[in-house]
């Protein structure tokens, strides 16, 4: 059996395919056979993020592969040590079908209330469906270096039944630069960026290890 992840989210451009691409990238260099199963039919990035990595010789190496729907990507998900779910732009019944499957559901979420909001209804949504609360947590990408922002919207979450990974991941041009290249927030060219990122990827990987220990 592998380990089945899903990052999903109620809009588009929350990090979604960051995070994908920073946990498979993670365990891939732990040497655990990963694949990004790109939900976005439309537009693939993490599709053709693969082709930037491979064009440029970036090892880990990582596998995507694009699914029109989760039976069909599900039906290959014990092929690998980790399969992870890269969402749709929106959540839609594709979304409730993958979490089902998932041993954790990864919800990137910015700062501000309107990203707040409207991922506490999906958390919210996803746990009416009967997905276990547990399962759901919520990491921060795409914020601002202020503490007390952190802060509040850490408190905000923290009042939900649903698991806050602690730190963030701050908007910063070197994680874009980064992607443009074929690589993850965590192989950022900056040491402080890069161990900043790392930071939240280790944090989320303790989640794991508790809800499947
Ligand atoms: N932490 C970040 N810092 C800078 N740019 C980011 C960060 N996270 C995402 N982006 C950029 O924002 C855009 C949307 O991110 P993406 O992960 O593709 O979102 P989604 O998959 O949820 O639509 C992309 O251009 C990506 O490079
Ligand atoms: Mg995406």
């Amino acid at each position: 059996m592998s380990l089945i992840i899903s990052v999903v989210g109620q809009k588009g451009g929350s990090g979604k395919s960051t995070l994908s691409r920073a946990i498979a990238t993670c365990y891939a260099s732990a040497s655990w056979d990963v694949k990004i199963a790109d939900l976005d039919i439309n537009q693939s990035t993490s599709f053709t993020w693969l082709q930037r990595r491979i064009n440029n010789s970036i090892e880990p190496i990582i596998a995507v592969e694009a699914f029109g729907s989760a039976t069909q990507a599900l039906k290959k998900s014990d092929d690998y040590d980790l399969f992870i779910f890269d969402g749709a732009p929106t959540a839609s019944r594709t979304t409730t079908e993958i979490c089902k499957s998932s041993d954790l559901i990864v919800i990137p979420t910015g700062l501000a209330l309107d990203d707040l909001e409207p991922s506490v209804v999906l958390a919210n949504n996803l746990s009416k469906e009967g997905i276990d609360k547990n399962k759901i947590c919520f990491v921060f990408n795409r914020a601002s270096g202020s503490e007390l922002e952190y802060n509040e919207a850490k408190n905000y979450l923290d009042e939900t039944p649903y698991f806050v990974i602690g730190g963030r991941i701050e908007d910063k041009p070197c994680y874009r630069q980064a992607m443009n290249e074929g690589k993850s927030v965590t192989e950022a060219r900056y040491k402080q960026p890069r161990e900043k990122a790392d930071v939240v990827m280790q944090n989320l990987i303790n989640r794991i290890e508790e809800l499947t220990n």
